[in-house]
């Protein structure tokens, strides 16, 4: 089985991206062959600054590092290392109806949002098509929100093999049902664009402030309070083992804690969680050199893959004989 996923490095990485498409895809590396890459071609459609964009790529590489991805078992490159994706991508737009990208949520959203409504943007999922489809991939680990680009995906491949032959290995998206949607501190989806994230690896400081300044609603500490409709709740869960989360259910019900005491307690066990992954990313951090070998390798690996496939795309449509 061959796994494949993609992280745009468009910003510090939160605990949405953490649960909904690291952790699964880490998981993963244990099943079969997974190839994890860095999507800097996809990132442009929103940073537009060169440095910035350095930056964030080396960051996003030591945080999958530091959270566990094993360059031993998964290949981990940068997109752009494999050109080949590009020329796949055109080849794939060939054949994409207009109506598979006007039906992409992801495009409206981010147009609402304010941002420039460039080709790229429009284009975005052919690119990703491209990614998934130019290393057979059979498997694709994302959170909820990228389903619907696998599954635009799948409709390109199947309307390619339709015209050219039995091309592209048509692959499935793989959600999480349990932490597909992880909430923001406002309650909304978490995300870099709605300003609501807990970063995985932020300051101590910062991070107890943000936890600390949840909105939560005015009931009086002595009262009773709904676990089932908290986010305190909702986010201690995916930190805190089984126990402590009866312990703080139990502790809702019973009244005479404050919204300020079950903070903290979610402060404690988010940091907790995280403290291996942040003394590995301290210790990737002081080794540059180590990162751009793993990506150099896994460039290789990837380039191979991808050649091969682009040589048959190539070949069933026509452009080499
Ligand atoms: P953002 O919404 O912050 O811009 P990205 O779109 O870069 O995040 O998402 C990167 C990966 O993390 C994707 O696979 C996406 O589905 C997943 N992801 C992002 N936010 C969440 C969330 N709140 N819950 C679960 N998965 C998420
Ligand atoms: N669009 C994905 C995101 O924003 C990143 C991505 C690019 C990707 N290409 C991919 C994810 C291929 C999975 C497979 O998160």
């Amino acid at each position: 089985m061959r796994i494949l996923s993609g992280i745009q490095p468009s910003g510090r990485l939160h605990v949405g991206n953490f649960f909904g498409m690291m952790q699964p895809s880490i998981r993963l590396q244990e099943e079969g062959e997974a190839f994890y890459f860095i999507a800097d071609y996809h990132s442009l459609t929103t940073v537009q600054d060169p440095e910035a964009l350095r930056k964030n790529v080396c960051n996003v590489a030591i945080d999958f590092l530091a959270c566990g991805l094993d360059p031993n078992k998964a290949v981990f490159f940068k997109q752009s290392d494999v050109p080949e994706v590009t020329e796949l991508s055109w080849l794939l737009s060939t054949v994409t109806p207009m109506g598979f990208l006007n039906r992409c949520h992801s495009y409206k959203d981010k147009t609402e949002r304010g941002l420039e409504a460039t080709h790229g943007l429009f284009a975005y999922p052919v690119l990703m098509a491209a990614d998934i489809l130019i290393y057979d991939s059979n498997v694709v680990p994302v959170g909820d929100d990228q389903k619907q680009h696998v599954e635009v995906t799948r409709d390109i491949a199947i309307k390619f093999n339709n015209l050219y032959g039995d091309v592209f290995v048509i692959p499935e998206p793989r959600i999480r049902e349990d932490k597909a949607r992880v909430p923001g501190l406002d309650g909304q989806k978490m995300s870099k664009s709605y300003g609501n994230i807990l970063e995985i690896f932020g300051e101590e400081k910062p991070t107890k402030k943000k936890i600390m300044s949840m909105m939560t609603d005015s009931t009086p500490v002595e009262d009773p309070k709904d676990p089932s409709n908290s986010i305190i709740i909702d986010l201690f869960s995916l930190v805190a083992s089984d126990q402590q989360l009866q312990e703080m259910k139990d502790d809702f019900l019973k009244g005479g804690t404050g919204y300020g005491d079950f903070k903290k307690r979610l402060f404690e066990a988010f940091w907790e969680f995280f403290k291996p992954m942040r003394a590995k990313r301290k210790e990737l951090s002081e080794d540059p050199q180590y990162i751009e070998n793993i990506l150099k390798e896994g460039a290789d690996r990837a380039r191979e893959a991808a050649s091969a496939t682009l040589k048959r795309a190539r070949h069933s449509c026509g452009i080499t004989s």
